[in-house]
């Protein structure tokens, strides 16, 4: 089964990056959006970051032209999906628009295609139910930033094919990523599930007084040897990520480990979302 053309739809901080990602890995690749606006920044934004690996010594100017020169971009989703060997979708986490989506792929990309989506929390079953061919649909999972981050999560809903989640294996390595095979449909997949136990730990000896976030980072980075302790993190993120994950996790289980920490609710309600805003845990320049 070829993995030639590869159709990404959504070119937000995801989609943009995994488009250039698959590039890199010398397939064809679509990008669509429904605003022109963002094709434009996602084009320029992936050019900044090829160029500063040639300025780098990290990539030839010839390569990051030809990896360039390999994402087209449209409005059209019909364009993007029509050739398409695989699709994956990176758009709003929402899932009426996700459905949406999915039900006009099932129409419009050849019948052999795999239909993905990137979505962080909705296993793809729900997506799926909009389709007539849930067998050929899968969770790709990948993080953000994807021109950096190595890992893919491939998860199989209930009636996903063999050969579906295989061939998004394959997509994974394709694309110079490292993929895992997660058989169930769980929420948080394995790394936001270990991620949310432990960040969850963290925000409880916040509030409970043990420690302050500085210290509680410290520990954690020199301790753990983690690259980031969760305060810092979780900046990174942006802390309405955290807290909107925290909240669904509670709101979908009921269970009381996912309950979100009242001071990460009062950053949000601050509106000191982390570094986008210039101010969360720490204060960015
Ligand atoms: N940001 C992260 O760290 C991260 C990590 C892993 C997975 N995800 C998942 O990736 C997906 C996208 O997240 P993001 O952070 O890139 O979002 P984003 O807000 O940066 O981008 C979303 C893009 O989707 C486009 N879009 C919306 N509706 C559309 C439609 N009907 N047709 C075409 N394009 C449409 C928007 O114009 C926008 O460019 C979400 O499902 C999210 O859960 C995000």
């Amino acid at each position: 089964m070829s993995l030639q053309r590869l159709a990404v739809v959504g070119a937000g901080s995801m989609g943009a990056q995994i488009a250039q990602q698959a590039a890199l890995g010398g397939i064809e690749v679509t990008l669509q959006d429904k605003s022109y606006e963002q094709l434009a920044k996602a084009a320029e934004s992936n050019r900044g970051h090829l160029m500063r690996r040639v300025e780098n010594g990290k990539l030839a100017q010839a390569d990051a032209n030809t990896a360039l020169g390999r994402v087209r971009v449209t409005t059209d989703l019909a364009e993007a999906a029509r050739d398409a060997d695989f699709v994956i979708e990176a758009v709003f986490e929402d899932l009426g628009v996700k459905r949406s989506i999915f039900a006009d792929l099932d129409r419009l990309a050849p019948a052999a295609a795999v239909l993905a989506s990137n979505s962080s929390t909705m296993g793809i079953s729900k997506i799926a139910e909009a389709t007539s061919t849930p067998e050929r649909c899968v969770n790709m999972h990948f993080f953000y930033p994807v021109l950096v981050m190595d890992l893919v999560e491939v998860v199989r809903g209930p009636q996903t094919s063999d050969e579906t989640a295989q061939r998004a294996m394959a997509m994974g390595r394709a694309m110079g990523r490292t993929p895992v095979l997660i058989n169930k449909e769980i929420d948080g997949f394995i790394v936001n599930r270990i991620l949310h136990a432990a960040t969850q730990e963290a925000y409880r000896l916040l509030d409970a007084g043990v420690a302050g976030f500085e210290d509680i980072d410290i520990a954690v980075e020199k301790g753990l040897n983690w690259p980031m302790g969760p305060f810092r993190l979780g900046d990174f993120s942006g802390l309405d990520v955290t807290y909107n994950a925290r909240l669904h996790m509670f709101k979908t289980t009921g269970d009381e480990r996912y309950r979100p920490s009242s001071q990460l609710e009062a950053k949000v309600k601050a509106g000191k979302l982390g570094r986008k805003t210039k101010e969360g845990w720490y204060t960015y320049e």
